[in-house]
């Protein structure tokens, strides 16, 4: 019954190709759609235009099972029964607000081709109230298809297992017919024991957001106890650690550093901010306010080491920059902290090298008057200061021994907290953190 499903994904960037070949790999025949020719070339090719671990592979396969095709031509959707539309929703370049341009024009675009009976699902992070007006406009253009909001909580380089194993799924819906075709396509899912949970649309679409904003909140939380342990001669990986044995608390996304960036969390707090203001809430979301200037802020205080360390004036100082990510196992650079400081610290005239295992291309592209380095010890040769900054697993296996010949001086500061401070300091290294004042 379940396999009969016919499914569409409208968008083809991080979060449509995962769902798409995710689905795929349930047994779902997926037609997959996406306006840029040339994104849809690679994909039919099971080529995958960014890199997310054992995305390729899962892709590569499911292409070859002959359930997923993608296509440039949105009549290909006809047939489905459900539609989920995954197109960014990018935050405006003239206001903290989300641009719609791309669900409004994925509504409109597949409107005519919708079947009678169509469901369709939004998964796109969108401001609450979204989904109603969708509605209203799916009525008049589409009045034989139902609108539904389900959300998506995957996390960049767990992809795959976040959306086969997710720790919960969320449904938005208007009736029991369509909360019973969303049970249809997630059934191996939910039979995995996964929690289900059923909401009007304007809660689940504020699931999303709800949770993006804790996460940020708890982040800005410890960065913020950073500062204080700094200025109190405290140690805010001892802090984090005791604090996170209260299970109330949790010991996760406690990791104090230089912040959290990406697509996701920057701008989803601040689209929030910028709805709440509409609907007249927005003294209930100002803290926010706050968890985006300390995450900022954490960027500045990196900067503020490196300053005490090589003196005010940074000109041809050379600075060696291991991370340009925003987090490791993703090549994804929006918004990223490593970028950003690496940028400023550019501008501030020093001479920086950056290195990242997967993110210079996309850096490249950003910001071609940065140096980028393939190889992890060109970009460490005669650095008078490295710092590290984002979190790959070939920067902590890194050996301080080693690399201490390489190196003009000695100076290793952790934006993330995650060296071995003692391993760096037997070596001889001076080694420094954000949130641990010696
Ligand atoms: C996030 C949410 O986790 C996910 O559920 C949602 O669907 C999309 O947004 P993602 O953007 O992939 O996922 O990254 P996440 O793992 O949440 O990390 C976000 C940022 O916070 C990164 O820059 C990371 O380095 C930073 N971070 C995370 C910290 O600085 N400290 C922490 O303790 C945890």
């Amino acid at each position: 019954m379940a396999m009969n499903l016919q499914l569409s994904v409208i968008g083809c960037g991080y979060l449509g190709v995962t769902h798409a070949a995710c689905m795929s790999s349930l047994g779902f025949n997926v037609v997959g759609v996406e306006t840029d020719a040339r994104k849809v070339a690679m994909l039919q090719k099971g080529e995958l235009p960014f890199y997310e671990p054992g995305l390729d592979t899962l892709l590569a396969q499911e292409i070859a099972s002959g359930r997923l095709t993608f296509t440039t031509d949105v009549s290909a959707i006809k047939d489905a029964d459900l539609h989920f539309i995954c197109v960014g929703t990018p935050q405006r370049s003239d206001s903290f607000a989300a641009d719609l341009t791309y669900v409004d024009s994925a509504i409109e675009a597949i409107a005519p081709h919708l079947k009678p009976g169509a469901l369709v699902a939004g998964k796109s992070t969108v401001p609450v109230g979204t989904a109603q007006r969708l509605r209203e406009r799916l009525a008049v253009t589409a009045p034989q298809a139902e609108l539904a909001w389900n959300p998506e909580f995957l996390r960049e380089g767990f992809a795959v297992e976040d959306t086969l194993r997710p720790n919960r799924l969320v449904v938005g819906v208007t009736s029991d017919r369509a909360e019973e075709i969303l049970k249809q396509a997630y059934e191996p899912v939910i039979a995995l024991g996964t929690p289900w949970i059923r909401a009007d649309l304007p809660t689940a679409e504020l699931v999303k957001v709800a949770a993006n904003s804790f996460l940020a909140t708890k982040i800005s939380f410890i960065n913020a106890m950073a500062e204080i342990c700094e200025a109190a001669d405290g140690d805010v990986t001892v802090l984090a650690q005791a604090i996170g044995y209260d299970p109330r608390i949790g010991n996760k996304f406690l990791q104090a550093g230089i912040g959290f960036g990406g697509g996701c969390l920057p701008k989803d707090i601040r689209a929030f901010m910028a709805r709440a203001e509409e609907l007249g809430a927005k003294q209930a979301l100002e803290f926010l306010r706050e968890v985006d200037a300390i995450n900022l802020r954490a960027r500045l205080r990196v900067i503020e080491v490196v300053r005490s360390e090589l003196g005010r004036d940074l000109t041809a100082r050379k600075i060696a920059i291991l991370g340009t990510t925003f987090k490791p196992d993703s090549d994804d650079v929006r918004d990223s902290p490593a970028l950003d400081i690496a940028v400023q610290l550019h501008r501030a005239g020093a001479q920086v090298l950056v290195h990242d295992p997967k993110g210079i291309k996309p850096a490249k592209a950003r910001f071609p008057e940065l140096n980028f380095e393939e190889d992890v010890y060109t970009t460490l040769k005669d650095a008078e200061l490295t710092l590290h900054l984002t979190e790959w697993k070939e920067y902590r296996a890194l050996d301080p021994v080693e690399i201490a010949s390489i190196v003009k001086d000695k100076i290793m500061i952790d934006g993330r907290n995650l060296l071995n401070r003692e391993l760096w300091r037997a070596a001889g290294w001076k080694f420094r953190a954000l949130g641990r004042s010696d």
